[in-house]
C-alpha cells in the first residue's frame, strides 16, 4: 500500500531575515571597511535570502582588536561565576528562540527543519548549558590549580552544522575565559549573525564575541592575523593543512576537525532492523555533509544480501524534498559547488564498476539536490571508498572475519568516527579497541553529547571539542 503525506511545512513567519547584515565587531553591527558584501542564498529554491559583508583585512584586524580589549578590559579578569551567567543567558535565550534559529538554519542551510529543530538547536544550547557549567569549575578539570584562558581565539566552521558549529566553538572558549572572533562558512553565515544578536540580547560585553563573515580568503587573514593566540578550525583537511602549515612557526595553539571516511561494521548477530536504521542515520542525516557520516558500510558477508535488501526498503520510504516541511528527511545539498562534488565523486564510482542505485524519488526542479545513493560491489580502492563524498552517497563493502573488517575500516588515511553493530558485548570492546578513531559508536550512530570528547585522528585533525578533554584546548596548559 503506498502511503502519503499532506505537506506539513514550518511557517517561516517566525524569523524576520534582513535584507543586509553587517560584521558583529565590538558588540556592533556593522558594513566592511571597504564596502564589499556578497550574497547567501536558499540551497533548495536558489532565492537570495539575504547580502553579508564581506570582512577585509581592515575588519579582522578590528574585530581580533576588539577581542583583545575586551579579554584584557573584562573578561580573562571576569570570575568565572560571572561568566557562566552570560553563558547560562545565552543557552536559554537559544531556547526561547529555538523556532526562530530552527527555520532560519533550514533557509540557509537546506536541512530538514526536524533535524535543525530537534538536533541542532537543541544541542547548541546544551553546549552553552554545559560549558556555563564548568566556568566556576576549572581548577577542577585537571589542568592545574589555577587555569588561565589562552587568549583571543579565531574561529573558522564550516556550513554543514553552522549554529551548531558555532556553539562548539564559542562555549568552551567563553566559558574558559578567551574572547573569540568566529568566522562562519560563506554559504551558511545567517544564524551565526542571529547568535550574534543574541550576545546583545544577554548583555555579553561587547568584543568578547566578534563575528565576521566572508570566504576562504577571510579565514586566511584571520589565520595569519599576529594577534591570535588560537586558532580552532573545523572543516576540509585540505584547508586544515594549509592553516597548519600558516600557522607553523609561529606560537599559535591550534586545534583541528577535519574530513572522515568512516566505517559502520555490522556483524551478522548484529539487530539487523536496528542496524538499518543505524546505517540510514549515518549517512543520511543531514544530506551526508557530516564529517563523522558513516559512508562506508562493512558488512559481514553471511549477512550482505539481507542487509542491502532491507536496507533498501527503508530507503525507498524516505522523503526528500521541501526542508522546512515537517515530513522531510532529506533536504538540499548546500551549495551548487558541493552539489557537482558529489556528482562527479559518485561518476566515479560507477567508472570504478560500482553498482549504482537509488530510489525513485522526484527531485525538485529548483534548487541543489541529490537522491540517496548506495552503492554496492565496491572494494577498497575504489575512489568513493577513500575520499570523502561529504554527501547522500553510500559505499557498501563485505568481510568475512572480525580481523578483516578491522583492516578494511583502518584502511583510510582519516580517522574520526566509526560504527559496530553487534549483539556481543565482548565484540564490541575488542573492536573498539582496534578501530583507529576518535569516536566508536556500538548499536548506534551520530550521536553527539556536550559532555562527551569529539574529534580525530591521523587526517581527521587534533584536539577534542566537548567534555573535559575539549577545555584544554582553550586553556594555557
Ligand atoms: P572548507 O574547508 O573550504 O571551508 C571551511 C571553512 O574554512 C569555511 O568557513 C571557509 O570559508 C574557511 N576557509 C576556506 N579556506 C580557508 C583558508 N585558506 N584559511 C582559512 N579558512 C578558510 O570547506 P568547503 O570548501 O566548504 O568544502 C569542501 C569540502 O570539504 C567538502 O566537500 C567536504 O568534503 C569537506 N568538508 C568537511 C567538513 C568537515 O566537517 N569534515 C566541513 C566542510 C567541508
Ligand atoms: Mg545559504
Amino acid at each position: 500500500m503506498a502511503w502519503d503525506y499532506a505537506p506539513a511545512p514550518e511557517s517561516r513567519d517566525i524569523v524576520s531575515i534582513q535584507r543586509e547584515y553587517g560584521l558583529f565587531i565590538d558588540g556592533q553591527f556593522q558594513p566592511a571597511a571597504d564596502g564589499a558584501k556578497f550574497a547567501t542564498v536558499n540551497p533548495a529554491t536558489e532565492e537570495p535570502l539575504a547580502v553579508v559583508a564581506d570582512a577585509g583585512i581592515t575588519d579582522v584586524d578590528r574585530a581580533v582588536r576588539a577581542a583583545r580589549a575586551a579579554l584584557d578590559r573584562v573578561w580573562r579578569r571576569m570570575p568565572g561565576r560571572e561568566r557562566a551567567k552570560y553563558l547560562y543567558r545565552i543557552a536559554r535565550i537559544l531556547q526561547e528562540r529555538a523556532r526562530e534559529f530552527a527555520v532560519l538554519e533550514s533557509l540557509d542551510n537546506g536541512k530538514p527543519i526536524r533535524e535543525s529543530r530537534d538536533v541542532d538547536v537543541p544541542l547548541a544550547a546544551a553546549h552553552f548549558f554545559y560549558h556555563a557549567g564548568w566556568a566556576d569549575k576549572l581548577e577542577y578539570a585537571g589542568f592545574g590549580q589555577a587555569p588561565r584562558p589562552i587568549g583571543v581565539a579565531g574561529q573558522i566552521i564550516p556550513w554543514n552544522f553552522p549554529l551548531l558549529m558555532a556553539a562548539w566553538k564559542l562555549a568552551p572558549a567563553l566559558a574558559a575565559g578567551n574572547t573569540c572572533v568566529l568566522k562562519p562558512a560563506a554559504t551558511t553565515p545567517l544564524s551565526a549573525l542571529l547568535l550574534a544578536e543574541v550576545c546583545r540580547q544577554a548583555d555579553l560585553p561587547s568584543g568578547v564575541v566578534n563575528v565576521i563573515t566572508g570566504e576562504g580568503d577571510t579565514g586566511a587573514k584571520l589565520v595569519t592575523h599576529p594577534g591570535i593566540d588560537k586558532i580552532a578550525f573545523t572543516g576540509s583537511t585540505e584547508v586544515g593543512k594549509e592553516i597548519r602549515r600558516a600557522v607553523a612557526g609561529t606560537p599559535k595553539r591550534l586545534t583541528l576537525e577535519l574530513g572522515g571516511k568512516a566505517a559502520n561494521v555490522v556483524f551478522a548477530d548484529a539487530p539487523l532492523d536496528q542496524a538499518v536504521e543505524g546505517i540510514v542515520n549515518g549517512i543520511f542525516f543531514n544530506q551526508g555533509h557530516v564529517c563523522c557520516a558513516g559512508s562506508r558500510l562493512l558488512v559481514q558477508e553471511s549477512a550482505a544480501d539481507l542487509v542491502v535488501d532491507r536496507l533498501k526498503r527503508r530507503i525507498d520510504t524516505l522523503r526528500l524534498g521541501d526542508p522546512l516541511d515537517k515530513n522531510t528527511d532529506i533536504g538540499a545539498i548546500n551549495s551548487a559547488q558541493q552539489l557537482d562534488k558529489i556528482r562527479t565523486l559518485s561518476a566515479a564510482g560507477e567508472a570504478d564498476g560500482g553498482v549504482r542505485w537509488s530510489p525513485q524519488c522526484r527531485l525538485p526542479e529548483r534548487g541543489y539536490w541529490f537522491p540517496p545513493t548506495v552503492f554496492t560491489g565496491v572494494s577498497q580502492s575504489h575512489r568513493i571508498a577513500r575520499e570523502e563524498i561529504f554527501g547522500p552517497v553510500l559505499s557498501v563493502l563485505t568481510f568475512r572475519t572480525p580481523e578483516e573488517a578491522i583492516t578494511k575500516a583502518n584502511n583510510t588515511p582519516y580517522g574520526l568516527s566509526a560504527g559496530v553493530w553487534t549483539e556481543k558485548g565482548s565484540r564490541i570492546l575488542w573492536m573498539a579497541q582496534r578501530l583507529r578513531s576518535g569516536v566508536v559508536w556500538a548499536n548506534t550512530y551520530n550521536r553527539f553529547d556536550p559532555a562527551s570528547p569529539f574529534g580525530g585522528y591521523r587526517e581527521s585533525g587534533f584536539g577534542r571539542e566537548g567534555g573535559r578533554h575539549g577545555l584544554e584546548a582553550y586553556l594555557d596548559v
